[in-house]
Protein backbone atom coordinates (compact mmCIF):
# COMPACT_ATOMS: atom_id res chain seq x y z
CA UNK A 1 0.00 0.00 0.00
CA UNK A 2 2.83 2.41 1.00
CA UNK A 3 4.85 1.92 -1.91
CA UNK A 4 1.53 2.37 -4.37
CA UNK A 5 0.88 6.08 -2.71
CA UNK A 6 1.73 9.19 -5.18
CA UNK A 7 2.61 12.19 -3.68
CA UNK A 8 -0.63 13.77 -3.34
CA UNK A 9 -2.00 11.35 -1.52
CA UNK A 10 0.94 10.78 0.64
CA UNK A 11 0.43 14.43 1.79
CA UNK A 12 -2.68 13.18 3.25
CA UNK A 13 -2.47 9.68 4.68
CA UNK A 14 1.49 8.54 3.96
CA UNK A 15 2.92 6.95 7.15
CA UNK A 16 0.28 7.56 9.08
CA UNK A 17 -0.32 5.15 11.89
CA UNK A 18 -4.60 4.85 12.54
CA UNK A 19 -5.44 6.05 15.93
CA UNK A 20 -5.24 2.75 17.70
CA UNK A 21 -8.21 4.04 20.53
CA UNK A 22 -10.59 5.30 19.13
CA UNK A 23 -9.94 4.99 15.52
CA UNK A 24 -10.01 8.63 14.93
CA UNK A 25 -8.88 9.90 11.54
CA UNK A 26 -6.80 12.58 12.14
CA UNK A 27 -3.73 11.89 14.85
CA UNK A 28 -5.14 13.23 17.91
CA UNK A 29 -2.82 15.44 19.96
CA UNK A 30 -0.82 13.33 22.67
CA UNK A 31 -0.35 16.19 24.87
CA UNK A 32 1.54 14.03 27.76
CA UNK A 33 4.90 14.46 29.05
CA UNK A 34 4.63 10.80 30.28
CA UNK A 35 3.05 7.32 29.76
CA UNK A 36 1.36 4.75 32.47
CA UNK A 37 3.05 1.68 32.49
CA UNK A 38 0.99 -1.73 33.58
CA UNK A 39 4.40 -2.75 35.40
CA UNK A 40 7.61 -1.03 35.69
CA UNK A 41 9.16 -1.18 31.79
CA UNK A 42 5.80 -1.94 31.06
CA UNK A 43 4.39 0.38 27.99
CA UNK A 44 3.03 0.81 24.71
CA UNK A 45 6.48 2.00 23.05
CA UNK A 46 6.08 5.03 24.90
CA UNK A 47 7.53 6.49 27.92
CA UNK A 48 8.39 10.30 28.17
CA UNK A 49 7.36 12.65 25.49
CA UNK A 50 10.96 13.94 24.75
CA UNK A 51 11.65 10.41 23.47
CA UNK A 52 8.74 9.76 21.67
CA UNK A 53 5.41 10.58 21.52
CA UNK A 54 2.83 9.39 19.08
CA UNK A 55 1.88 12.09 17.51
CA UNK A 56 5.26 13.42 16.06
CA UNK A 57 5.83 9.80 15.53
CA UNK A 58 3.08 10.52 12.96
CA UNK A 59 4.97 13.61 11.86
CA UNK A 60 8.34 12.16 11.49
CA UNK A 61 6.57 9.21 9.59
CA UNK A 62 4.90 11.66 7.60
CA UNK A 63 7.53 13.81 6.58
CA UNK A 64 9.79 11.15 5.67
CA UNK A 65 7.20 9.29 3.40
CA UNK A 66 7.14 12.84 1.77
CA UNK A 67 10.64 12.53 0.43
CA UNK A 68 10.68 9.02 0.17
CA UNK A 69 12.69 8.26 3.27
CA UNK A 70 12.74 5.60 5.85
CA UNK A 71 13.30 7.20 8.50
CA UNK A 72 12.14 11.02 9.64
CA UNK A 73 13.30 12.70 12.85
CA UNK A 74 11.34 16.27 13.88
CA UNK A 75 12.86 18.90 16.06
CA UNK A 76 11.59 21.97 17.54
CA UNK A 77 12.99 24.31 14.83
CA UNK A 78 15.15 23.99 11.56
CA UNK A 79 18.01 25.03 13.19
CA UNK A 80 17.31 22.58 15.93
CA UNK A 81 17.68 20.05 13.09
CA UNK A 82 20.58 21.22 11.69
CA UNK A 83 21.98 21.25 15.19
CA UNK A 84 21.63 17.51 15.79
CA UNK A 85 23.11 16.48 12.48
CA UNK A 86 26.51 19.05 13.29
CA UNK A 87 26.59 17.19 16.43
CA UNK A 88 27.10 13.97 14.77
CA UNK A 89 30.55 15.31 14.08
CA UNK A 90 33.61 15.65 15.75
CA UNK A 91 36.85 17.97 16.31
CA UNK A 92 38.66 18.13 13.03
CA UNK A 93 35.77 17.58 11.17
CA UNK A 94 35.68 19.46 7.76
CA UNK A 95 32.47 20.92 6.23
CA UNK A 96 31.82 22.16 2.44
CA UNK A 97 29.08 24.27 2.47
CA UNK A 98 27.02 26.41 -0.70
CA UNK A 99 28.47 30.00 -0.15
CA UNK A 100 24.88 31.56 -0.82
CA UNK A 101 23.79 29.41 2.42
CA UNK A 102 20.81 30.71 4.56
CA UNK A 103 22.23 33.14 7.35
CA UNK A 104 21.01 31.16 10.19
CA UNK A 105 22.55 28.02 8.94
CA UNK A 106 26.25 30.08 8.40
CA UNK A 107 25.60 31.49 11.99
CA UNK A 108 25.44 28.16 13.59
CA UNK A 109 28.18 27.09 11.52
CA UNK A 110 30.60 29.51 12.13
CA UNK A 111 29.91 31.00 16.00
CA UNK A 112 28.87 27.94 17.46
CA UNK A 113 30.51 24.37 15.94
CA UNK A 114 33.52 26.39 14.49
CA UNK A 115 34.62 27.04 18.05
CA UNK A 116 34.67 23.11 18.89
CA UNK A 117 36.93 23.27 16.18
CA UNK A 118 35.05 22.13 13.23
CA UNK A 119 36.39 23.35 9.89
CA UNK A 120 33.58 25.02 7.17
CA UNK A 121 34.85 25.54 3.58
CA UNK A 122 32.22 27.99 1.76
CA UNK A 123 32.39 27.83 -2.01
CA UNK A 124 30.13 28.68 -5.28
CA UNK A 125 28.60 24.78 -5.63
CA UNK A 126 27.85 25.66 -9.45
CA UNK A 127 31.13 24.51 -10.49
CA UNK A 128 31.58 20.98 -8.72
CA UNK A 129 35.31 21.88 -9.22
CA UNK A 130 34.93 24.27 -6.68
CA UNK A 131 33.91 21.58 -4.04
CA UNK A 132 36.75 18.57 -5.33
CA UNK A 133 39.36 21.65 -4.29
CA UNK A 134 38.19 21.39 -0.56
CA UNK A 135 38.09 18.09 -0.12
CA UNK A 136 40.66 16.75 2.20
CA UNK A 137 40.72 13.48 4.09
CA UNK A 138 38.78 15.79 7.25
CA UNK A 139 35.70 16.40 4.96
CA UNK A 140 32.80 14.78 6.44
CA UNK A 141 29.84 16.64 4.70
CA UNK A 142 28.76 18.54 2.06
CA UNK A 143 26.23 20.48 2.70
CA UNK A 144 24.09 22.68 0.08
CA UNK A 145 20.67 24.35 0.07
CA UNK A 146 18.89 24.33 -3.90
CA UNK A 147 17.13 26.67 -5.05
CA UNK A 148 19.71 29.12 -2.91
CA UNK A 149 18.05 31.92 -1.07
CA UNK A 150 18.28 34.63 -2.24
CA UNK A 151 20.37 34.42 -5.73
CA UNK A 152 18.33 31.29 -7.02
CA UNK A 153 21.13 29.33 -7.58
CA UNK A 154 20.62 25.73 -8.60
CA UNK A 155 22.74 23.58 -7.49
CA UNK A 156 22.78 19.81 -9.25
CA UNK A 157 22.34 17.33 -6.72
CA UNK A 158 23.08 14.30 -8.47
CA UNK A 159 26.75 15.11 -9.64
CA UNK A 160 27.28 15.98 -5.97
CA UNK A 161 26.37 12.65 -4.81
CA UNK A 162 28.56 10.82 -6.99
CA UNK A 163 31.52 13.16 -6.16
CA UNK A 164 30.66 13.02 -2.31
CA UNK A 165 29.45 8.68 -2.58
CA UNK A 166 33.36 8.57 -4.21
CA UNK A 167 34.80 10.41 -1.70
CA UNK A 168 32.90 8.63 1.08
CA UNK A 169 31.50 12.20 2.26
CA UNK A 170 28.05 12.58 2.99
CA UNK A 171 25.89 14.65 1.12
CA UNK A 172 23.52 16.84 2.80
CA UNK A 173 20.37 19.19 1.49
CA UNK A 174 18.48 21.89 3.30
CA UNK A 175 15.20 21.11 1.20
CA UNK A 176 13.39 23.62 2.76
CA UNK A 177 12.57 26.04 -0.38
CA UNK A 178 12.03 23.37 -2.64
CA UNK A 179 9.72 20.85 -0.48
CA UNK A 180 9.69 17.18 -0.98
CA UNK A 181 6.48 18.31 -3.84
CA UNK A 182 9.26 19.93 -6.00
CA UNK A 183 12.14 18.01 -4.99
CA UNK A 184 13.64 14.57 -3.57
CA UNK A 185 17.32 14.92 -2.89
CA UNK A 186 17.20 10.95 -1.40
CA UNK A 187 16.13 10.20 -4.95
CA UNK A 188 19.12 11.58 -6.42
CA UNK A 189 21.51 10.42 -4.38
CA UNK A 190 21.93 12.88 -1.05
CA UNK A 191 22.21 11.24 2.26
CA UNK A 192 20.45 13.34 4.20
CA UNK A 193 17.68 16.53 4.20
CA UNK A 194 17.02 19.03 6.46
CA UNK A 195 13.72 20.84 6.47
CA UNK A 196 13.21 24.08 8.34
CA UNK A 197 9.41 22.78 8.46
CA UNK A 198 8.17 26.09 9.77
CA UNK A 199 8.27 27.32 6.05
CA UNK A 200 6.62 25.15 3.14
CA UNK A 201 5.96 21.94 4.98
CA UNK A 202 4.23 23.35 7.99
CA UNK A 203 2.57 25.95 5.80
CA UNK A 204 0.60 28.41 7.74
CA UNK A 205 2.96 30.63 9.42
CA UNK A 206 1.91 29.24 13.02
CA UNK A 207 4.61 26.67 14.14
CA UNK A 208 9.00 26.71 14.30
CA UNK A 209 9.44 23.00 13.20
CA UNK A 210 12.45 21.59 11.94
CA UNK A 211 12.83 18.03 10.41
CA UNK A 212 15.70 15.66 8.88
CA UNK A 213 15.05 12.80 6.86
CA UNK A 214 17.40 9.79 5.75
CA UNK A 215 17.87 5.94 5.02
CA UNK A 216 20.66 4.88 6.94
CA UNK A 217 19.83 3.13 9.83
CA UNK A 218 22.98 3.57 11.67
CA UNK A 219 23.08 7.21 10.71
CA UNK A 220 19.23 7.46 12.68
CA UNK A 221 19.90 5.94 15.64
CA UNK A 222 22.68 8.39 16.33
CA UNK A 223 20.52 10.76 15.65
CA UNK A 224 17.58 9.86 17.55
CA UNK A 225 20.38 9.33 20.32
CA UNK A 226 20.92 13.35 19.91
CA UNK A 227 17.41 14.35 19.22
CA UNK A 228 16.22 12.58 22.86
CA UNK A 229 20.07 13.22 24.53
CA UNK A 230 20.02 17.35 23.40
CA UNK A 231 16.32 17.56 23.83
CA UNK A 232 15.00 20.31 20.94
CA UNK A 233 12.01 18.18 20.49
CA UNK A 234 8.62 19.53 19.00
CA UNK A 235 6.00 19.46 21.24
CA UNK A 236 2.66 17.61 19.90
CA UNK A 237 0.70 20.21 19.73
CA UNK A 238 3.48 21.36 16.90
CA UNK A 239 3.45 18.17 15.19
CA UNK A 240 -0.15 18.35 15.00
CA UNK A 241 -0.46 21.51 12.94
CA UNK A 242 2.66 20.67 11.24
CA UNK A 243 0.47 17.08 10.22
CA UNK A 244 -2.26 19.15 9.25
CA UNK A 245 -0.64 21.56 7.20
CA UNK A 246 1.20 19.42 5.04
CA UNK A 247 -2.38 18.05 3.73
CA UNK A 248 -2.30 20.85 1.53
CA UNK A 249 1.31 21.01 0.24
CA UNK A 250 0.79 19.62 -3.19
CA UNK A 251 -2.08 22.19 -3.63
CA UNK A 252 0.23 25.10 -1.80
CA UNK A 253 3.59 24.41 -3.75
CA UNK A 254 1.58 24.01 -6.82
CA UNK A 255 -0.14 27.65 -6.61
CA UNK A 256 3.43 29.08 -5.37
CA UNK A 257 4.76 27.94 -8.13
CA UNK A 258 2.12 29.27 -10.82
CA UNK A 259 2.08 32.81 -8.55
CA UNK A 260 6.30 33.37 -8.94
CA UNK A 261 6.36 31.78 -12.97
CA UNK A 262 3.95 34.75 -13.71
CA UNK A 263 5.51 37.66 -11.25
CA UNK A 264 8.78 36.23 -12.86
CA UNK A 265 7.79 37.02 -16.36
CA UNK A 266 5.95 40.38 -15.20
CA UNK A 267 8.79 41.58 -13.49
CA UNK A 268 10.84 40.43 -16.71
CA UNK A 269 9.20 42.42 -19.13
CA UNK A 270 8.90 45.66 -16.43
CA UNK A 271 11.37 48.15 -17.77
CA UNK A 272 11.99 49.60 -14.20
CA UNK A 273 13.72 46.52 -13.41
CA UNK A 274 17.44 45.42 -14.20
CA UNK A 275 18.12 41.90 -13.82
CA UNK A 276 15.57 38.60 -12.27
CA UNK A 277 16.44 35.46 -10.96
CA UNK A 278 14.03 32.81 -11.33
CA UNK A 279 15.35 29.32 -12.17
CA UNK A 280 11.99 29.01 -14.79
CA UNK A 281 13.56 31.34 -17.06
CA UNK A 282 15.24 29.29 -19.85
CA UNK A 283 18.63 31.83 -19.70
CA UNK A 284 19.14 30.97 -15.93
CA UNK A 285 22.74 29.69 -15.59
CA UNK A 286 21.44 26.03 -14.07
CA UNK A 287 17.72 26.08 -15.66
CA UNK A 288 18.28 22.64 -17.32
CA UNK A 289 19.47 21.08 -14.17
CA UNK A 290 16.31 22.64 -12.39
CA UNK A 291 14.24 21.46 -15.25
CA UNK A 292 16.17 18.01 -14.31
CA UNK A 293 15.61 17.92 -10.40
CA UNK A 294 12.58 19.68 -9.96
CA UNK A 295 8.80 19.77 -10.48
CA UNK A 296 8.52 23.04 -10.87
CA UNK A 297 10.88 25.94 -10.08
CA UNK A 298 8.85 27.20 -6.96
CA UNK A 299 7.34 30.20 -5.19
CA UNK A 300 10.72 32.52 -4.55
CA UNK A 301 11.90 35.28 -7.08
CA UNK A 302 14.53 37.64 -6.59
CA UNK A 303 15.39 41.16 -8.18
CA UNK A 304 17.47 43.92 -9.49
CA UNK A 305 15.73 47.69 -9.75
CA UNK A 306 17.00 49.59 -12.48
CA UNK A 307 18.63 52.54 -10.79
CA UNK A 308 19.24 50.80 -7.73
CA UNK A 309 22.80 52.21 -7.09
CA UNK A 310 23.39 54.15 -4.22
CA UNK A 311 23.81 57.33 -6.51
CA UNK A 312 21.01 57.27 -8.38
CA UNK A 313 19.17 56.56 -5.51
CA UNK A 314 15.48 58.59 -5.74
CA UNK A 315 13.24 58.58 -2.84
CA UNK A 316 10.57 56.21 -3.95
CA UNK A 317 13.39 54.80 -6.04
CA UNK A 318 15.61 52.34 -4.33
CA UNK A 319 16.52 52.07 -0.56
CA UNK A 320 19.83 52.05 0.31
CA UNK A 321 20.50 49.10 2.57
CA UNK A 322 22.89 47.09 3.47
CA UNK A 323 22.36 43.39 4.65
CA UNK A 324 20.04 40.82 4.35
CA UNK A 325 16.57 42.54 5.71
CA UNK A 326 15.45 38.71 6.28
CA UNK A 327 11.49 38.47 6.90
CA UNK A 328 11.24 35.29 7.81
CA UNK A 329 7.94 35.28 6.22
CA UNK A 330 5.85 38.09 6.84
CA UNK A 331 5.79 41.57 6.35
CA UNK A 332 1.36 42.26 6.80
CA UNK A 333 -1.12 43.48 9.11
CA UNK A 334 0.32 44.03 12.23
CA UNK A 335 2.70 40.99 12.41
CA UNK A 336 6.56 41.08 11.41
CA UNK A 337 8.82 38.27 12.10
CA UNK A 338 12.04 39.85 11.20
CA UNK A 339 15.83 39.24 11.88
CA UNK A 340 19.23 40.11 10.03
CA UNK A 341 20.76 37.18 9.12
CA UNK A 342 24.40 36.49 10.37
CA UNK A 343 26.30 39.78 10.09
CA UNK A 344 23.45 42.46 11.30
CA UNK A 345 21.58 42.23 14.04
CA UNK A 346 17.82 43.56 15.20
CA UNK A 347 18.59 45.97 18.13
CA UNK A 348 15.22 47.13 19.11
CA UNK A 349 11.90 46.86 17.29
CA UNK A 350 8.83 49.44 17.93
CA UNK A 351 5.66 49.10 16.66
CA UNK A 352 4.14 52.47 16.06
CA UNK A 353 0.36 52.57 14.82
CA UNK A 354 0.79 50.56 11.53
CA UNK A 355 4.63 51.28 10.89
CA UNK A 356 7.45 48.92 12.59
CA UNK A 357 10.82 50.96 13.65
CA UNK A 358 13.57 48.29 13.75
CA UNK A 359 17.20 49.64 14.78
CA UNK A 360 19.78 47.04 13.17
CA UNK A 361 23.41 47.19 14.64
CA UNK A 362 26.04 46.80 11.25
CA UNK A 363 28.68 43.72 11.57
CA UNK A 364 32.26 44.98 10.78
CA UNK A 365 32.25 43.18 7.49
CA UNK A 366 29.99 45.30 6.32
CA UNK A 367 31.20 49.14 7.51
CA UNK A 368 32.90 49.29 4.73
CA UNK A 369 29.56 50.25 2.72
CA UNK A 370 28.16 53.81 2.84
CA UNK A 371 24.60 53.54 4.03
CA UNK A 372 22.14 56.74 2.95
CA UNK A 373 18.73 57.57 3.93
CA UNK A 374 16.51 56.32 1.26
CA UNK A 375 12.89 55.12 0.61
CA UNK A 376 11.41 52.68 -1.69
CA UNK A 377 7.75 51.73 -2.36
CA UNK A 378 6.74 48.24 -3.70
CA UNK A 379 3.19 47.96 -4.20
CA UNK A 380 2.66 50.53 -1.17
CA UNK A 381 4.86 48.84 1.46
CA UNK A 382 7.32 51.04 2.01
CA UNK A 383 10.88 50.48 3.50
CA UNK A 384 12.69 53.61 4.73
CA UNK A 385 16.84 54.26 5.64
CA UNK A 386 15.59 57.04 7.95
CA UNK A 387 18.41 57.09 10.27
CA UNK A 388 22.01 56.34 10.60
CA UNK A 389 23.62 55.42 13.78
CA UNK A 390 27.23 55.21 14.27
CA UNK A 391 27.20 51.13 14.42
CA UNK A 392 24.13 51.07 12.66
CA UNK A 393 20.93 52.24 10.74
CA UNK A 394 17.21 52.34 11.45
CA UNK A 395 14.65 50.95 9.07
CA UNK A 396 11.07 52.02 9.05
CA UNK A 397 8.39 49.47 7.42
CA UNK A 398 5.15 50.82 6.87
CA UNK A 399 3.49 47.10 5.64
CA UNK A 400 0.12 46.16 3.96
CA UNK A 401 -0.17 43.03 2.03
CA UNK A 402 3.68 41.73 0.24
CA UNK A 403 5.65 39.37 1.76
CA UNK A 404 9.61 40.67 1.58
CA UNK A 405 12.26 38.09 2.39
CA UNK A 406 15.17 40.01 1.81
CA UNK A 407 16.26 43.53 0.53
CA UNK A 408 20.42 42.85 -0.17
CA UNK A 409 23.28 45.25 -0.87
CA UNK A 410 24.73 43.32 -3.83
CA UNK A 411 27.83 44.81 -5.42
CA UNK A 412 26.66 48.55 -5.58
CA UNK A 413 22.90 47.41 -6.26
CA UNK A 414 20.26 46.48 -4.19
CA UNK A 415 18.59 42.95 -4.50
CA UNK A 416 14.90 42.68 -3.55
CA UNK A 417 13.87 39.09 -2.65
CA UNK A 418 9.86 38.34 -2.69
CA UNK A 419 8.37 35.29 -1.74
CA UNK A 420 5.04 34.60 -3.36
CA UNK A 421 2.18 32.84 -1.83
CA UNK A 422 -1.37 32.10 -2.55
CA UNK A 423 -2.88 35.68 -2.05
CA UNK A 424 -4.57 35.97 -4.74
CA UNK A 425 -5.39 39.94 -3.89
CA UNK A 426 -1.29 40.72 -3.88
CA UNK A 427 -0.75 39.18 -7.15
CA UNK A 428 -4.05 40.91 -8.69
CA UNK A 429 -2.83 44.07 -7.19
CA UNK A 430 1.03 43.41 -8.68
CA UNK A 431 -0.14 42.83 -12.43
CA UNK A 432 -2.42 45.75 -12.94
C1 LIG B 1 16.78 27.42 4.09
C2 LIG B 1 16.54 27.47 5.57
N1 LIG B 1 17.05 26.49 6.34
C3 LIG B 1 16.88 26.49 7.67
C4 LIG B 1 16.18 27.51 8.31
C5 LIG B 1 16.03 27.51 9.80
O1 LIG B 1 14.76 27.09 10.15
P1 LIG B 1 13.95 27.57 11.46
O2 LIG B 1 13.66 29.02 11.27
O3 LIG B 1 12.74 26.71 11.43
O4 LIG B 1 14.85 27.30 12.62
C6 LIG B 1 15.62 28.53 7.54
C7 LIG B 1 14.86 29.62 8.18
O5 LIG B 1 14.53 30.65 7.58
C8 LIG B 1 15.81 28.52 6.14
O6 LIG B 1 15.35 29.51 5.36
Amino acid sequence: MKKKMRFNTKAIHGGQILDPAYGSVMTPIYQTSTYAQTSPGKHKGYEYSRTHNPTRTNLENSIASLENGKYGLAFSSGLAAIDALLKTLSPGDEVISTNDLYGGSYRLFKTIFQKYDIKFHFVNMEDIKNIEDKITKNTRLIWLETPTNPMMNIIDIKSLAKLSKKNKILLCVDNTFASPYLQRPLELGADIIIHSATKYIAGHSDVIIGAIVINNKRLHEKLAFIQNASGATPGPMDSFLTLRGIKTLHLRMQRHSENAKKIAYFLKRNPKIGKVYWPGFSDHTNHKIAKKQMKDFGGIVSFIPKQSNFKTAKKNDVINLEKSLKYGDRISGHFVQGHIDTTSRIKKIDLVGNSWFINFNLSKRYKKYIIQKGSITINGVSLTISKIFKDGFQVVIIPQTLKLTNLIYLKNKVLVNLEFDVIGKYINSFLK
